[in-house]
């Protein structure tokens, strides 16, 4: 799959899957801006990527804020020529606060949301006025959690709602006439920090080593996921070989949602 006419833009690609998306797009000719809330991590991914001979720059940005998406989709436009690919793959877990009893659940509630939606929402809005002419691909990080309950309200809640987000707007722009594909994807459980911090908060284990193992049973093909095995998935749909593809949920999740 060559993505060489990409210029990609990557949201929370400082760590975990973004990381590994930005490597495996840019490692596949695009052109990738790295993205983080973070922006020493989205450097040290560009930096990754530069020192390959590929190309990436690596900018500070939160999601939550439209003056900050108006800002990286015209540095993209400077450096590389406007963006026609969007993965939103930034995201939070609200994990140890996301509780629907607690007093802070609602706090937890709006920040999650803020992150996990409102965000994807703002994304899709800006790049659907930058590719409506010359077209482009989005990609939204959903989760199992946007298909099946399991983890906190806000987690699932805010997963099931990019989902249907996803399909809304290839919805849209199919209606407008915009060559624009929107599609979602739903991990299972990957080895990240997102994951490993479940260790801090939770009741069942103490150690990593026992949350591996659990969360091992409930994956049918005998692993947990690595972030390449979602970044293979996004560079399919960012590539012309998923061009009948729109409003699709693409699951890997090691069989997790077929059991
Ligand atoms: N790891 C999993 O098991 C798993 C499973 C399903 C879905 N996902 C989803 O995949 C995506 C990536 O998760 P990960 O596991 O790589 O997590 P991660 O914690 O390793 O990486 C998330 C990145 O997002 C960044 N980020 C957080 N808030 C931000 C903000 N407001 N603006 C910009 N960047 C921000 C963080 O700094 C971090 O670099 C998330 O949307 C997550 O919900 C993860």
């Amino acid at each position: 799959m060559n993505l060489e006419h990409r210029i990609a833009i990557v949201t929370g690609g400082g760590s975990g899957i973004g990381a590994a998306t930005s490597e495996m797009l840019a490692a596949s000719g695009a052109k990738v801006v790295v993205t983080d809330i973070s922006e020493e991590s989205a450097r040290q991914t560009a930096d990754v990527i530069c020192q390959r001979g590929q190309e990436a720059i690596g900018l500070g940005q939160d999601v939550t804020r439209i003056d900050e998406w108006h800002q990286v989709f015209e540095t993209t436009a400077k450096k590389f020529g406007v963006a026609n690919a969007l993965v939103n793959n930034a995201g939070v877990s609200g994990a140890g606060k996301d509780r629907l009893e607690e007093p802070e659940g609602l706090e937890a509630w709006r920040f999650v949301m803020s992150v996990n939606i409102d965000a994807v929402h703002l994304g899709c809005r800006l790049a659907l006025e930058q590719m409506k002419v010359s077209g482009g691909s989005i990609v939204n990080i959903s989760s199992v959690m946007g298909i099946v309950g399991g983890a906190g309200p806000a987690y699932n809640a805010s997963k099931g709602a990019v989902r249907l987000l996803t399909k809304s707007i290839a919805a849209y722009c199919g209606k407008m006439g915009y060559p624009i594909r929107c599609n979602s994807v739903h991990p299972g459980y990957i080895w990240t920090p997102m994951v490993r911090q479940i260790v801090d908060v939770s009741d069942e284990v103490s150690t990593e080593e026992e949350l591996k193992e659990m969360l091992l049973l409930q994956h049918p093909i005998g692993r947990l996921g690595r972030p390449e095995d979602i970044a293979a998935g996004v560079k399919f749909l960012l590539s012309d070989e998923s061009s009948f593809m729109t409003g699709s949920e693409l699951v890997i999740d090691g069989g997790y949602t077929a059991v």
